[in-house]
């Protein structure tokens, strides 16, 4: 059986957790690989809506394990809450459902205030980061001055690494105009948290090898988007970690050659949180009309998207940054009802199989597709969809140059047109 990771292709909220939850039955785990709960993935179903934030989407099926890897960053606070609400609903994750890596590290409180105090310092050249530490912890990982979770789970060596960086810490808050932390409060509080996830703390790494050497397969669950990573992305304006399907490999403890098959998850039309260019924002009403339809407001801040067409050089170069194989479709419902829908198929005076380096600037060319009126909430098939809404799929597929999986025409798990052939070949 194949192991699969999924990856956005656009800017973060393509649709991965729905895709991921109705992929996830053919799996024996799903693993996040980085990011934390600057996340947002919404499930549907049986008609209630579910937002995880650092729980990979596997979490509704009985039998698949759900891991944390060591590239994502932990909120032991905010990981806790969502076990707990999710207790509520009467589904407790025990810790042969759930595995965290000793080596994620752990986004502590003075992580949460640097991102707070340098967002509002920036004012108007802010990032627009959705202010969960993400950034400020990533940053402690590679000055090699971090808190793991092997850390957080042993009160002494919490106490030593909180001592070693705390004196710091509180200076550059305190230069911001924050509030320093006291140590003793804080090392009782955080390992407080420590003890209750101790039983889910392990090496996920030789977990998955297990998994894998059984011949079962394994989804590797990306977040945000390709073009939010730190290296691919409209730089500044991105996230701290590797968004890509190249991520997964580091940040789940797996080596590139046991990976099968990569799907890119692509919204039918394009969406931005936060700052940073956005060459296909649409304006005025109708832009308003996509965020209103497609619900298009942050699960993890409820900010407003900023909403825009399907952008094909972007979803493109997405594909080669990726190696994609296959392509996921979403809300293409949320089109029904334009009389046109138009597509940047290209950027003027760019060839189409480079990509520049900052996007700032860049024209986008449209080809403008005819529209319809049908709801396609009903369709299962291809062939069932209206012929102009099929004219559309072929049109992506086209440009973007990857089959089509599926398209997603709702967000119930059901409301799914399952094209290919990933886990029944
Ligand atoms: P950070 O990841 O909180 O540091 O935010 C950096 C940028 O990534 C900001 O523009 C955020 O809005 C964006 N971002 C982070 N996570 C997500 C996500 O899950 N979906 C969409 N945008 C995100």
């Amino acid at each position: 059986m194949p192991h699969v990771v999924i990856v956005g292709t656009q800017w973060g909220d393509e649709g991965k957790g729905k895709i991921v939850d109705v992929l996830s039955r053919h799996v024996a785990a799903v693993v996040r690989f980085q990011g934390g709960n600057n996340a947002g993935h919404t499930l549907v179903v049986d008609g209630k809506k579910l937002v995880l934030h650092l729980l990979p989407s596997g979490v509704l099926r009985d039998d698949c394990l759900c891991v944390i890897g060591n590239g994502v960053v932990v909120d032991p606070d905010v990981l806790l809450q969502e076990m707990d609400r999710l207790a509520a609903t009467g589904l407790t994750l025990t810790p042969d459902r759930l595995r965290i890596s000793q080596l994620a590290h752990v986004i502590m409180p003075y992580h949460l205030q640097l991102d707070r105090l340098r967002e509002a310092a920036l004012g108007k050249a802010r990032i627009g980061t959705t202010c969960r530490g993400i950034g400020p912890t990533y940053e402690d990982k590679v000055a090699r001055r971090g808190v793991r979770m092997a850390d957080l789970v042993d009160p002494r060596r919490l106490a030593a690494a909180v001592e070693r960086v705390l004196t710091e810490k509180n200076g550059a808050i305190a230069a911001l105009g924050g509030e320093p932390l006291e140590a003793g409060k804080l090392v009782e509080a955080y390992a407080a948290l420590g003890q209750r996830l101790a039983p889910f703390v392990g090496d996920t790494a030789t977990e998955l090898h297990r998994i894998h050497r059984g011949g079962h397969s394994i989804l590797f669950e990306g977040a945000q988007g390709t073009f939010l990573d730190v290296d691919h992305g409209t730089y500044p304006f991105v996230t701290s970690s590797s968004t890509v399907a190249g991520g997964a490999c580091a940040g789940a403890g797996v080596g590139p050659t046991i990976l099968d098959e990569v799907v890119g998850i692509a919204k039918a039309y394009t969406t931005r949180v936060g700052s940073g260019t956005f060459p296909t924002e649409a304006q005025g009403e109708e832009e308003e009309r996509l965020r209103a339809t497609g619900g298009e407001f942050g699960a993890t801040t409820g900010r407003p998207r900023r909403c825009g067409w399907f952008d094909a050089p972007l979803v493109r170069h997405a594909a080669r940054l990726n190696g994609l194989t296959r392509l996921a479709l979403t809300k293409l419902d949320v089109l029904s009802g334009l009389d046109e829908v138009p597509v940047c198929v290209a950027y003027e005076g760019v060839e189409a199989d480079s990509f520049p380096a900052d996007l700032t600037g860049v024209t986008p060319v449209f080809e403008t597709m005819p529209g319809w009126a049908e709801d396609l909430t009903a369709c299962r098939r291809l062939s069932e969809l209206p012929g102009n809404a099929l004219r559309y799929v072929q049109r992506v597929e086209e440009l973007v140059g990857v089959p089509i999986e599926l398209v997603s025409v709702g967000p119930g798990r059901e409301d799914t047109i399952l094209h290919g052939d990933l886990f029944t070949r």
